[in-house]
C-alpha cells in the first residue's frame, strides 16, 4: 500500500507566490477593465544583454555541428564556468577552487536540495521572515514538528525585527544548520561584516552549518559590504554558499545557479571533505547537469563585457528600488531596504495583518505586493515590494499608492 509523504500535510496552503497568483487572477476576474500592476514575485522583466545572448547563440551553434555538439556535460558543471566562477570569488578576495563550484539549475533548488545530505535529526535555524524554501524543504524532509500557533515545532526561528535592523544575532542553543540570506530576501538587510563574523563564530564553536544564499549579491554598492560568506575569515570550514544568475542577469527563466561547497569544511561526525563529496554524489545521482547552451550564456554573463551590462541591469532595478522606497516615505510610510537590495520591506499603516494589507493595496491601488507573513511570523505587519520590473510600471504603481491608497 502506497502512501504519501506525510510530512507535506504540515505545509501551509500553497505555495506563497502562487498564492498571490490565484488571488490576483480572482481580482483581475472580477475587475476586468482594471490594469494590475505587479510588484509582488521578484521576477525580472528586462531583456537579456546582448553578451548574454551571444553566448546563448554560441551554445545553439556549437550543438549543429558534428564537430562541437556534446550531449551530457559533468553533473558538476562545465570546467570553463566552474573557474570563472572560482574567479569571481578571487575578486572578492577568497580562494574558492573550480571543483568546490557546483553549477546547477538555480539557487532555488539548491536551497531545497541541500538539505538532504545533512542528518535528518539536524535542528535548523532560519532569519524569521526567511524565503520560504529553506523552511518548508526542511518541513517536507520531516525536521520539524506541525504547524502550531503560526510556527512550525522544533524550527529554530531567528527574529528579524526593526529593532535588529533586521540582522538577527546567532541562537542562544544549538542548532545545526543555519540558514541565512544576504542580501536579504525578504527584508532587503544586508549583513555586515561582524554580524556573519558572530555566525562564523557560532557555527565553528557548535560545528553547524552555515547555508549562505547570495542570490542577490549583484546588489551590493557598498564596497564596505560582504558579498559572499567567504569574505568571513574561517567560513570555509563551516559554511557553503548558494548563489545565481537570476537577478544578477535576468536568468529567472533561463535557469542557472551554483553552490559552494569548500573541501575544508566540516561538521559534527564529518571530516575536511565530507560535505563537498556528498553534495557531489547527490548532484552526480539526482541531476544530470545544467543546460549546456545556458552554461555558454553563464560563460558570457561572467565576461568582461557581461560585467558591465549586469551592472546596468542591476542599476535599473536599483533605481526603480529607490523610486519605491522614496515615493513611499513621502506619503509617510515606513519603509526598510531598497539600498543595497532589490527589495523595499515596509510597516503596514496601522499595524493591519500582511494579508488584510494585500486586499487593501490591491482594491484601492491596483497593486499586487507580496505579505510578509507568507514568509514566516516575523513578517507579520509587513509588506515586500519587488523592484524588478519595466520602470514606468513601477512609476505608475507608486503613483497609484500615493494617489489612491487609504491611508
Ligand atoms: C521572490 O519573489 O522571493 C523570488 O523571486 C522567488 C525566487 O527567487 O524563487
Amino acid at each position: 500500500m502506497a502512501k504519501t509523504n506525510e510530512h507535506y500535510d504540515k505545509l501551509q496552503a500553497g505555495y506563497l507566490f502562487p498564492e498571490i497568483a490565484k488571488r490576483t487572477r480572482a481580482f483581475q476576474a472580477a475587475h476586468p477593465d482594471v490594469k494590475v500592476m505587479r510588484l509582488g514575485i521578484g521576477d525580472t522583466t528586462e531583456p537579456l544583454s546582448p553578451s548574454v545572448i551571444a553566448g546563448l547563440h554560441r551554445g545553439v551553434e556549437k550543438l549543429a555541428d558534428v564537430k562541437t555538439y556534446t550531449g551530457y556535460g559533468a553533473e558538476q558543471g562545465n570546467t570553463e564556468l566552474r573557474e570563472a566562477l572560482a574567479q569571481r570569488y578571487r575578486g572578492y578576495g577568497v580562494t574558492i577552487e573550480p571543483d568546490e563550484v557546483f553549477v546547477s539549475d538555480g539557487a532555488k533548488p539548491d536551497s531545497a536540495n541541500i538539505q538532504s545530505i545533512f542528518s535528518a535529526e539536524s535542528v535548523v535555524a532560519v532569519q524569521d521572515p526567511a524565503y520560504p524554501v529553506y523552511v518548508d524543504s526542511n518541513v517536507i524532509a520531516g525536521r520539524t514538528g506541525q504547524w502550531k500557533d503560526g510556527r512550525f515545532e522544533g524550527l529554530v526561528y531567528m527574529p528579524c525585527t526593526a529593532a535588529n535592523s533586521f540582522i538577527p544575532e546567532p541562537p542562544k542553543g544549538k542548532v545545526d544548520l543555519i540558514y541565512l540570506c544576504s542580501p536579504n530576501n525578504p527584508t532587503g538587510a544586508v549583513a555586515n561584516r561582524e554580524q556573519l563574523a558572530a555566525f562564523v563564530a557560532y557555527a565553528r564553536k557548535h560545528r553547524a552549518v552555515i547555508i549562505y544564499d547570495s542570490a542577490y549579491a549583484a546588489y551590493i554598492s557598498d564596497p564596505v559590504l560582504p558579498r559572499s560568506i567567504f569574505e568571513i575569515d574561517g567560513a570555509r570550514e563551516c559554511a557553503l554558499e548558494i548563489s545565481s544568475f537570476s537577478k544578477e542577469a535576468g536568468f529567472t527563466g533561463v535557469r542557472l545557479g551554483w553552490s559552494v561547497v569548500p573541501k575544508t569544511l566540516a561538521c559534527e561526525g564529518a571530516e575536511p571533505g565530507k560535505v563537498h563529496r556528498l553534495w557531489n554524489r547527490r548532484q552526480a545521482t539526482m541531476f544530470n547537469g545544467a543546460s549546456n547552451v545556458v552554461q555558454e550564456g553563464g560563460l558570457a554573463v561572467l565576461s568582461p563585457e557581461g560585467q558591465r551590462e549586469s551592472a546596468a541591469m542591476v542599476a535599473y532595478y536599483m533605481a526603480n528600488a529607490r523610486t519605491i522606497k522614496q515615493g513611499l516615505e513621502a506619503i509617510g510610510l515606513t519603509v526598510y531596504g531598497g539600498v543595497n537590495a532589490p527589495y523595499v520591506w515596509m510597516q503596514t499603516p496601522g499595524g493591519m495583518k500582511s494579508w488584510d494589507f494585500f486586499d487593501k493595496l490591491l482594491n484601492e491601488a491596483h497593486v499586487v505586493g507580496t505579505p510578509g507573513s507568507g514568509f514566516g511570523p516575523g513578517g507579520e505587519g509587513f509588506f515586500r515590494l519587488s523592484a524588478f520590473g519595466h520602470a514606468e510600471d513601477i512609476g505608475a504603481a507608486v503613483t497609484s499608492i500615493q494617489n489612491n491608497l487609504k491611508l
